[in-house]
């Protein structure tokens, strides 16, 4: 830390006040850097302090940067809102402090630090106003008892280095997260801490994460393993962060990794309760039990007021406590802005905490090192949550019947199963009728089908038409009715061109979606039959799969695989 730190302002007796790079160079009071003139190195020849012009810019700055590295990499500005218009810039050392003088002799920046206090103190250091960039060893973060934040602000342009619109900042409330702001707005969030690191930030690549957090304060950096090696992380003027190391031999920046920038990294983009899954198209679904809020704008793809419940809670009706906890992963977890956290207490006390109050809507371990630790509750609607690779379990307050659904410990939505499932009737539909059509104009001699008779459950069917169809088996509609519960409401996914889509559970427990064709529906018995011979030749391994059918008095169905999310999603959207 004290190698690598940047400029320092020490009191001592002797010479009341002096600045140093760490030692190798040092001025006193009295002594002046100028523009074009001289420049202070610290001890480690790593970085130099001087006057600079970013990029095009002509204006000048009093800045430090990463010495014997070109192009002239600048780390911290010190008069970012006062450039310089000319070469006659002076940093002068007197007992008030770091002072910058313009060429007509006014400080335009100053340290404000107020003379000597007693030997050796540190009276002021960069390290402490940071501009865009995070070096190793220096910390952002947020003292809780005078609320002073140390953040970091983007460049408004590569050429100017005044505070642009996004910011970087560790979150004051709740259990520790990072924050990125656009104009005050929250754009991104990082975390929550998982004791190892905050999701979506930069991989450090090998260099250690380090947070320490209390109750007076929080702090967010990393330190190098590999030294020495310059490195840096960067909150760009486009707002995105990067980490990049310099590599001698090619002698440029190595952008190694950035932070998760990507739609559904936008802050809340779907909502409370709402789960953005950047693989699909819309993104936005519903956690499973909830349905969106506001099913118009949600069609209009604004997805801001999420998703609500379609069962109550049990929690605070007289019927009594009858709330359960289904876990999920595979989520990063939600905002934790209004949360409580104890980092002793243990998974089954968590547990115990958050079933006791009402207001508690999810709790998980706080710490996933160690096999996991610590308790962490929240106490608001869950919002900003996405899937991803998160292997750590979240434990969501459900009302007790969701329990017995058979999706309640899933993620993801059913609400997108259900237009994934239209469109894919809808697609195959269409595509169906072209087919048929030509098949009609090409076949019409031959009116074989392969469903000339309606064997048993699970027999297989006719094999006139080829090997595809040797897995297809036709259902007796009192299977499929008791499946579905008897085509219930609760069971129907959705609506498509030609009838209803319903969830069915068979008795081997496979998962099945039911196309049950209207009566008023224009498909035809042939039209019907050749469908199914239709899809059996499209199977696909990423299709939805066709198992059978049901063809039994007025009734005709069509019985999917109940699709595991990935394979529908990317059979759809490629
Ligand atoms: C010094 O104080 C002035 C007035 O309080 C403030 O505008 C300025 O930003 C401060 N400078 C630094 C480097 O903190
Ligand atoms: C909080 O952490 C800081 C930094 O490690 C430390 O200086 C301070 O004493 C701690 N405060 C408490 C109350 O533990
Ligand atoms: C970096 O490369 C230069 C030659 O391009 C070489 O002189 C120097 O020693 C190298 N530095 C390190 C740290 O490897
Ligand atoms: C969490 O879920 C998994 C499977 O989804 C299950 O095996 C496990 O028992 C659950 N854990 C708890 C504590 O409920
Ligand atoms: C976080 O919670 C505090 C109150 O605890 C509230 O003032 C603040 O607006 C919240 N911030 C966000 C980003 O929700
Ligand atoms: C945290 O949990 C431990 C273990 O249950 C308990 O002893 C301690 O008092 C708790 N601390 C707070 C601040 O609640």
């Amino acid at each position: 830390m004290e190698k690598l730190a940047l400029l320092f302002l020490y009191s001592s007796v002797l010479i009341p006040i002096f600045i140093t790079c760490a030692a190798k160079d040092t001025i006193t009071v009295g002594q002046v850097i100028r523009d074009g003139d001289s420049t202070l190195v610290s001890a480690d020849e790593t970085y130099e302090l001087g006057f600079f012009s970013p990029g095009s810019s002509r204006n000048r700055f009093l800045g430090i940067w990463f010495k014997n590295i070109s192009p002239q990499t600048a780390v911290w500005v010190a008069n970012t809102e006062a450039p310089l218009t000319n070469v006659f810039g002076e940093l002068r050392v007197s007992h008030g402090g770091l002072q910058l003088f313009s060429g007509n002799n006014m400080v335009i920046w100053s340290t404000n630090s107020s003379g000597y206090v007693s030997l050796g103190i540190l009276i002021w250091q960069s390290f402490d106003h940071p501009g865009d960039t995070l070096l190793p060893g220096m910390r952002i973060g947020v003292d809780l008892v005078t609320g002073k934040s140390r953040h970091l602000t983007s460049w408004k342009t590569e050429d100017d280095p005044s505070a642009g619109p996004y910011v970087l900042r560790v979150a004051p409330n709740g259990y520790p997260q990072l924050f990125e702001t656009q104009n005050l707005d929250s754009k991104s969030r990082f975390g929550p801490w998982n004791g190892a690191t905050f999701k979506g930030m930069p991989d450090f690549g090998g260099n250690s994460i380090q947070f320490i957090f209390n109750d007076t304060g929080r702090y967010f950096g990393y330190n190098l393993v590999n030294s020495p090696q310059a490195s840096r992380m960067r909150l760009k003027p486009d707002g995105d962060i990067e980490y990049l190391n310099w590599i001698n031999l090619t002698q440029s920046w190595n952008a190694f990794s950035t932070a998760t920038n990507d739609n559904c990294a936008s802050y809340s983009i779907c909502g409370p309760y709402g789960v953005c899954n950047i693989d699909n198209t819309p993104a936005c679904s519903c956690l499973d039990g909830f349905e969106p809020r506001n099913a118009e704008d949600w069609r209009r793809a604004d997805w801001s007021s999420g998703c609500q419940r379609i069962e109550p809670l049990a929690c605070g009706n007289e019927n009594g406590y009858g709330d359960s906890f289904p876990n999920i992963t595979g989520v990063k977890f939600p905002d934790t802005n209004v949360s409580w956290y104890n980092q002793s207490m243990t998974l089954a006390e968590c547990e115990v905490a958050c079933k006791r109050n009402c207001l508690c809507m999810a709790y998980a371990n706080s710490d996933i090192t160690n096999g996991g630790s610590g308790c962490l509750l929240w106490f608001s609607d869950l919002v900003d949550i996405r899937l991803d690779d998160e292997t750590q379990q979240l434990y969501i307050r459900m009302p007790a019947s969701e329990l017995t659904s058979p999706t309640a410990r899933e993620h993801g939505s059913n609400k997108k199963k259900q237009t994934i499932i239209i469109v894919v009737s809808t697609l195959l539909g269409s595509i169906l009728i072209l087919a048929l059509y030509l098949a009609w104009r090409k076949n019409k001699r031959s009116h074989k089908t392969i469903l000339g008779r309606v064997p048993a459950r699970n027999e297989k069917c006719a094999n006139e038409s080829g090997k595809e169809d040797k897995e297809l088996s036709s259902y007796s509609l009192s299977i499929i009715a008791n499946s579905t519960n008897n085509f219930s409401l609760n069971n129907k996914l959705g609506e498509g061109g030609f009838g209803s889509v319903y969830k069915g559970v068979l008795e081997d427990r496979q998962e099945i979606a039911v196309k049950r064709l209207s009566e008023t529906s224009t498909q035809g018995q042939d039209e019907f039959k050749n469908e199914v011979k239709f899809i059996a030749k499209l199977q696909h391994r990423n299709l939805v799969k066709l198992i059978g059918y049901c063809i039994q008095e007025k009734e005709r169905m069509l019985i999917y695989e109940y699709m595991a999310k990935k394979s529908l999603d990317s059979f759809i959207f490629g």
